[in-house]
């Protein structure tokens, strides 16, 4: 396996005391796939992917394994966490004046970016950085290889970040909400060149979104995260198919429809739980519209493993269990005996 992820658990030290923000959260991706997390403001998305860049601070604690192409990032030295980024892993960030330096020219900081990691004269970096920037189909690479981040437009700026992210051609690439700041042409042109790009390069991606249209389109493999744990996860068929979670129910509910304006996550009613308040039991279970058909108050009063229901789909839910037993009650009743 390239990323295996184990039991990651993230907790901020704050004034309120130790926040969890990623709980006990497993998953696993393969080269050449895409993996989509998705979930609601506050499930634990970044802070899952920054533990997998090395990139949180001293105040926040980080447990679990996450191994990358074997190697440990979890705990590991920040020299080999740095190389790790400049060589195998690459970061397309929602707003790329985050991730580009405001006062240098594109072609400076894309060269500058790959001669830290490749040993190469000026002229082989920026050939590389040109070619970079024609792949991503910027329409004069040259004018853009001297502009400042500031003259392109977002679209454009997408695109030059994305050049610069894989011009050492990361193993793994991580993209957050790479296209929520732009507008809906523009971001299917972008989701096609990421598509394009990684069958190219044959990277693992991981695609933080909030739009299951977006899902459905890119993504092989799904992770649903819901208060910092996985709700449930599986290929994208199981996902939008085989639905195993009521969340999940949820979100797909409120798919976008041609005839109404692009939804977003919020429009599940109730509200995500806070990290200082979290429910007891299963964590969904006050916006969950099955949670009282459960018996023994367990929704409330215990939390629901991460089972299989199918090979490679796993879901966080009693209702299954709630399921079985009533299909076993059912079983021992003489008249179903009798007929059977
Ligand atoms: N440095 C920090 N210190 C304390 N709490 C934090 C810190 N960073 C994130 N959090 C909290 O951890 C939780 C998870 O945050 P995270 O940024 O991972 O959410 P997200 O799923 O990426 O949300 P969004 O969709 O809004 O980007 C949130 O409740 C957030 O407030
Ligand atoms: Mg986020």
């Amino acid at each position: 396996m390239f990323l295996q992820v184990n039991d990651l658990k993230v907790e901020f030290s704050t004034e309120d005391g130790v926040l969890t923000a990623v709980d006990g959260l497993s998953f696993s991706l393969e080269r050449g796939r895409t993996l989509a997390v998705v979930g609601e403001s506050g499930s634990g998305k970044t802070a899952t992917i920054l533990a997998i860049m090395g990139l949180h601070d001293a105040n926040t604690r980080i447990s679990g394994s996450i191994h990358l192409d074997g190697q440990q990032i979890v705990g590991a030295r920040a020299s080999t966490l740095r190389r790790l980024r400049g060589e195998r892993v690459a970061m397309i960030f929602q707003d790329p004046l985050t991730a580009m330096h405001p006062y240098h020219r594109i072609g400076a900081q894309i060269t500058e970016a790959y001669r830290t990691h490749h040993k190469s004269s000026a002229g082989q970096a920026a050939n590389r950085a040109l070619e970079l920037l024609d792949r991503v189909g910027l329409a004069d690479p040259r004018r853009c290889f001297n502009s400042y981040p500031h003259e392109l437009s977002g679209g454009m700026r997408q695109r030059a970040m994305i050049a610069m992210a894989l011009v050492c051609s990361p193993d793994l690439l991580i993209a957050d909400e790479p296209t929520t700041a732009l507008d809906v042409t523009i971001q299917a042109q972008i989701l096609e060149l990421l598509s394009d790009l990684q069958k190219e390069f044959n990277s693992a991606t991981i695609l933080v979104t909030h739009d299951l249209g977006v899902v459905a389109e890119l993504a092989d493999d799904v992770v649903v995260l819901y208060g910092g744990k996985a709700a449930e996860t599986g290929n994208v068929r199981d996902i939008f198919y085989r639905t195993g979670h009521p969340y999940t129910h949820g979100l797909l509910a409120s798919i976008p429809r041609l005839d109404q304006p692009r939804y977003r996550l919020d429009a599940i009613p109730g509200s995500p739980p806070s990290l200082t308040d979290m429910p007891s039991g299963c964590r969904f279970n006050p916006r969950c519209l099955f949670a009282s058909t459960v018996t023994d108050d367990l929704c409330n009063s215990k939390a629901p493993p991460l089972k299989a229901i199918a090979p490679g789909h796993f879901v966080s839910c009693h209702l299954d269990s709630e399921r079985q037993k009533i299909a076993d009650r059912l079983a021992a009743q003489p008249e179903h005996g009798e007929h059977s």
